[in-house]
Order: C-alpha cells, then sequence, then structure tokens
C-alpha cells in the first residue's frame, strides 16, 4: 500500500490488516513510534474530524504534523501552480493526507509526489479513511463485519462517505438499503461496483419501511454545499429526521452511525439512547488514522 485514494484499492485482507493494527493501537499492545516524521495536512474543505484525528493520530504515534487550510496565505496566492506546491511539500514532509472539494484532486497529488498521500476527502467522490473507521466501528459494535443488515440513509448522491462505504463493504457479503430521496440516490456507478461484486442492495425512500430489520443505521447529512441550486436544496432539506420515537422495536443490537457534522438528521434526543454511536465512531478515527499512517510509512 503506497498511498490511499480509494476504497477500490484496497482488498479484503488489506482492510482486516489495517483494521487489527487498529485494535492492537486501541489496546496498547501495540506501541507505534514514528518520532522525527511530519505529515502534511493540506485541507482546501473546512473538517472538524479528518483534520484534527489526523493531527492527533501523529501526536499520539510521536510524529508532527504542519497545516495547511486554504491556499490564501501560501504561495498559491501568487501563482504557483498546485503540482509545485505539492513537490514542494514532498521535500518537508513524510506523508501528505489532502482534501479538496475537487473530485480525483487526492489522486493527482499521488502521481506528482514520492510520498504517500491519503484523500482525506475529494469533493463528492470519496472518504476512504471515514470507511475505514465506519468499518472499524461496525467491528467493535457488531462483533464481526459479515452478513449484516446495514441502512443507509440521507444525501447518497454527494455524500462521499456512503460511496466509500458501500465498497469497503464489497467482500463481506452486506445487505444494504439505500434510504434517499429520489434526487439524491446513489450514483449509478456505485451500483454497478456492488453489482459486480454481486451485493445484495435494494433502494427505497421510507426509513420507517426497514429500521426494525437494520444492524446499523448510517445516516448523513444533505450535502447542501454541493448544491448548484440552493432552492434545490430547500426542497429535500429535512427529508429524514430521526427521532427517538423512531426507535421503538428496534433490534437490540442497532447501532445509529453518521460520520457527522449533524445538521437536522438525528434529533439530540437520540444522543442518550443505547443506540447512537456516532461520537465513540468519531474516537475510532483516531486509532484507524494512527493504523493508516503506520501502514504507509512502512512501521508496521
Ligand atoms: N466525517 C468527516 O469527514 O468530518 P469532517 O468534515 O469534520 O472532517
Amino acid at each position: 500500500m503506497k498511498n490511499l485514494i480509494s476504497m477500490r484499492d484496497l482488498d479484503k485482507a488489506d482492510i482486516i490488516k489495517l483494521l487489527s493494527t487498529a485494535e492492537k493501537i486501541e489496546s496498547g499492545e501495540l506501541k507505534i513510534n514514528i518520532e522525527g516524521k511530519l505529515a502534511a495536512l493540506l485541507f482546501f474543505e473546512p473538517s472538524t474530524r479528518t483534520l484534527f484525528s489526523f493531527d492527533t493520530a501523529m501526536k499520539k504515534m510521536g510524529g508532527k504534523s504542519l497545516i495547511m487550510t486554504g491556499t490564501g496565505t501560501t504561495s498559491v496566492s501568487k501563482g504557483e501552480s498546485f503540482s509545485d506546491t505539492l513537490m514542494t511539500i514532498s521535500q518537508y514532509a513524510d506523508i501528505i493526507i489532502q482534501r479538496s472539494p475537487i473530485e480525483g484532486a487526492a489522486r493527482y497529488a499521488s502521481e506528482v509526489v514520492d510520498i504517500p498521500v491519503v484523500n482525506a476527502g475529494d469533493g463528492a467522490n470519496q472518504h476512504p479513511t471515514q470507511a475505514l473507521l465506519d468499518l472499524y466501528s461496525i467491528m467493535k459494535t457488531q462483533g464481526t463485519l459479515e452478513s449484516l443488515k446495514i441502512g443507509m440513509v440521507g444525501d447518497l448522491k454527494f455524500g462521499r462517505t456512503v460511496h466509500s462505504l458501500c465498497q469497503a463493504l464489497a467482500d463481506f457479503q452486506p445487505e444494504i438499503h439505500l434510504i434517499s430521496p429520489t434526487h439524491l440516490r446513489m450514483p449509478q456507478h456505485i451500483l454497478d461496483d456492488m453489482d459486480e461484486k454481486e451485493i445484495n442492495w435494494k433502494e427505497g425512500e421510507r426509513l420507517e419501511n426497514i429500521i426494525k430489520e437494520l444492524d446499523i443505521l448510517y445516516v448523513t447529512r444533505i450535502q447542501k454545499e454541493r448544491f448548484a441550486d440552493l432552492d434545490d436544496y430547500k426542497k429535500v432539506k429535512g427529508s429524514y429526521i430521526l427521532s427517538r420515537s423512531m426507535l421503538n422495536d428496534v433490534k437490540k443490537n442497532l447501532k445509529i452511525l453518521h460520520p457527522l457534522p449533524r445538521v437536522d438528521e438525528i434529533d439530540t434526543d437520540v444522543d442518550a439512547t443505547e443506540y447512537a454511536y456516532y461520537f465513540p465512531q468519531a474516537r475510532n478515527g483516531v486509532f484507524t488514522r494512527q493504523a493508516i499512517i503506520a501502514t504507509l510509512l512502512g512501521e508496521v
């Protein structure tokens, strides 16, 4: 594994190895020391969890981070090309972790520099490190990744986390229920990928029809920033709001995941239920990202 750009770059063995490394890091069985190593965190889109959990992951292993949020204070504002910027940063850092609003930007970066590149989200395309921490959260809460019934609800068109998660689950025989407004359905190329892997998936619009059967309910935000026309956003805003009353008679093992940030799609009174797992899920991001960095730096 030289880079982590898309879940399609990983096979089942790679995924299991990464999750096992994360588990050993969390339990303290595995101590990684990357003192002297530098990660360049290049974030051209806002972030709370991905940015801070990668920075935390570096620091917990004794490494350090250089953080660039936007290009306003860099020589890009004087006309320097993106490739020259990346080449320069690769002279200082040992690994680049990049978030961009442009689909394909991480793949491009990986073709420019010789150091490992991690895709921390590229537009509406992919968010593989989120998918890995989602798998880790599913494994921790269900004790397995195999043959689970997983519902994904909300903005499946622009939500990059669900694109990566569908690909991440491909080798674990899931039954996937895709619940979204008509205009925010899962892109055809992700459905084609699932068909190719013979994944059992179904589309629907009503969460109430399926919630009682699910092991995992993965809720996503409507991605307002990806709409070209705000009127279109207003038509679908608030389409799905998970309330406590909807959790009557769900399976005991149900866990609700959300990549966060949350806007209004999960009522805050769900937070205190035994089903809510989205904040521990964010914590799992640190162990998973420690495992990703350590693997790409050749430390495990
Ligand atoms: N889940 C996620 O990517 O959150 P941030 O946008 O806050 O990094």
